[in-house]
C-alpha cells in the first residue's frame, strides 16, 4: 500500500529508520563474540587473506561501505567489484567473497560467481530474498531485512544491506587478532545510534529537499564529491539523481577535482560535498566556490559560536556518514516528481536485470 506518499519511494525512504532499527534489534546482540560470523558457518578472519565483495548499482555502493569495516577496523584487504567485470579477476585462495544483491537474481552477479574457482574459499550472500538463485549458490546466507521494495530505485535495501553487512563484518572482526579494538567498540556505539540519525535526517531535509529541486530544477549536471569513507554515499547520490530525473550526475573523489571536474563548475553548479570529517575538504569547497558553484554539504557537524558556524571534526564510523544517503535520495526523489518523472519505475530500467 502507499501511505503518506503517492508513490512507494517516498514510502521506502520514510521507513528506513524502521528498517534499521529492525536490522540493528535482530543482528547487534549477536556481533559480540563472534556469534553472528559463527552463526553463519564462516571461516575464522584469522584463516582468511582477503574479502572480495561483488554487486551491480546500488548493491555495489552497499558493498563498497561494508568494504570500509574490514579494511579500516580489520586491515584486512578488501576490494569491491562491479560483477559484470569480474570475469577478469585473479581469484586468491583463502578469499571471503560476499556476493550483495537485493533481488539475489542479478545474472551479473550469478556469472561472476559462476568464474570462481572451487578452491577459492567460502561465498557470502547478502540479499533481500533468502530464497533467491544467489542465496541457493552460496555457502552462507544472510537476509538484509528490508521487507518488499517496490520503487526500482533501490533505497531501503540499500541502508538495509550497509547495515546487515556492518553487523557482519564487526562480528567477525570481534573474534580476529587483527582487529582494532578502540574503533570496533566505537563502530558498535555508532550501530545502535544509526536510526536515529536517519530518522534525523529524514526530517531535517523534508522542506530542503523540495527547496534545491526547485533551486536546480533547471540545472543540466550535477557533481558529488566525497573523500574516503564520504566517497561512496557521493557515488549513491549521484546514482540515484541519474536513474530518477534522468539528469548527468557525476561523482569523484574531491582530490580528483582539480585532475579535471573543476573545469565543469561554473556560475551556479549544484556541487553536493559529502563530508566524512576530512579537513581537507574546506579547501576543496573553496575551489568550488570560487568558480561561482553552489555547494551543498552534507554530514557534518557544525557548532554556531557567536552566530558564526564552527566546523567540528568528525570521527565517523568506519562505513561513513550513512544518513546523508536518506537526504540525496529525497532530493533525487523531489527533482523528478518536479520533472515529471515516474518515480518508481524510471524509464529502460528494471527492478532485476536477470540477463548479463
Ligand atoms: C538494477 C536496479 O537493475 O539492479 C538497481 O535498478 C539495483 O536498483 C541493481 O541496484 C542491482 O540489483 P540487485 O537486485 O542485484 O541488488
Amino acid at each position: 500500500t502507499k501511505g503518506r506518499h503517492r508513490d512507494h519511494m517516498g514510502n521506502e525512504i520514510d521507513e528506513q529508520p524502521l528498517v534499521a532499527q529492525r536490522v540493528v534489534d535482530a543482528l547487534a546482540p549477536a556481533i559480540t563474540d563472534g556469534l553472528l560470523w559463527r552463526g553463519l558457518g564462516l571461516p575464522p578472519l584469522d584463516e582468511i587473506d582477503r574479502v572480495a565483495i561483488i554487486g551491480c548499482g546500488t548493491s555495489l555502493h552497499a558493498g563498497r561501505a561494508i568494504a570500509g569495516v574490514f579494511s579500516r577496523v580489520g586491515g584486512l584487504p578488501t576490494r569491491a567489484l562491479v560483477a559484470s567485470e569480474a570475469a577478469h579477476e585473479v581469484w586468491e585462495p583463502r578469499t571471503l567473497v560476499i556476493a550483495i544483491s537485493q533481488s539475489g537474481e542479478t545474472a551479473d552477479v550469478l556469472r561472476a560467481l559462476q568464474g570462481l574457482p572451487a578452491e577459492h574459499g567460502t561465498v557470502l550472500a547478502l540479499t533481500n530474498n533468502p530464497s533467491s538463485s544467489l542465496a541457493r549458490r552460496a555457502d552462507a546466507v544472510i537476509d538484509c531485512l528490508a521487507g518488499p521494495e517496490i520503487g526500482v530505485a533501490a533505497t531501503k535495501t540499500f541502508v538495509a544491506q550497509v547495515l546487515t553487512g556492518v553487523c557482519v563484518a564487526l562480528s567477525g572482526l570481534t573474534v580476529s587478532h587483527r582487529a582494532d579494538a578502540t574503533l570496533l567498540d566505537a563502530d558498535v556505539r555508532a550501530l545502535t545510534a544509526t536510526p536515529e540519525a536517519l530518522s534525523t535526517a529524514r526530517d531535517t531535509w523534508r522542506g530542503p529537499a523540495a527547496t534545491l529541486a526547485a533551486e536546480f530544477a533547471r540545472a543540466s549536471g550535477f557533481l558529488f564529491l566525497g573523500r574516503g569513507a564520504g566517497l561512496v554515499y557521493a557515488a549513491e547520490g549521484a546514482l540515484k539523481l541519474k536513474e530518477l530525473s534522468y539528469r548527468w550526475a557525476e561523482h569523484q573523489p574531491a582530490g580528483e577535482l582539480k585532475h579535471g571536474p573543476l573545469a565543469l563548475v561554473d556560475a551556479g553548479t549544484p556541487v553536493f560535498i559529502v563530508d566524512d570529517g576530512d579537513p581537507r575538504l574546506e579547501v576543496d569547497i573553496a575551489e568550488v566556490t570560487a568558480r561561482g558553484g553552489r555547494v551543498i554539504r552534507l554530514g557534518e557537524r557544525i557548532l554556531r559560536v557567536g552566530g558564526l558556524p564552527l566546523h567540528l571534526p568528525r570521527t565517523g564510523p568506519s562505513w561513513g556518514p550513512l544518513e546523508t544517503v536518506v537526504p540525496l535520495q529525497m532530493f533525487a526523489r523531489e527533482l523528478a516528481l518536479r520533472l515529471h518523472r515516474d518515480v518508481d519505475k524510471p524509464r529502460n530500467l528494471a527492478k532485476s536485470v536477470t540477463v548479463s
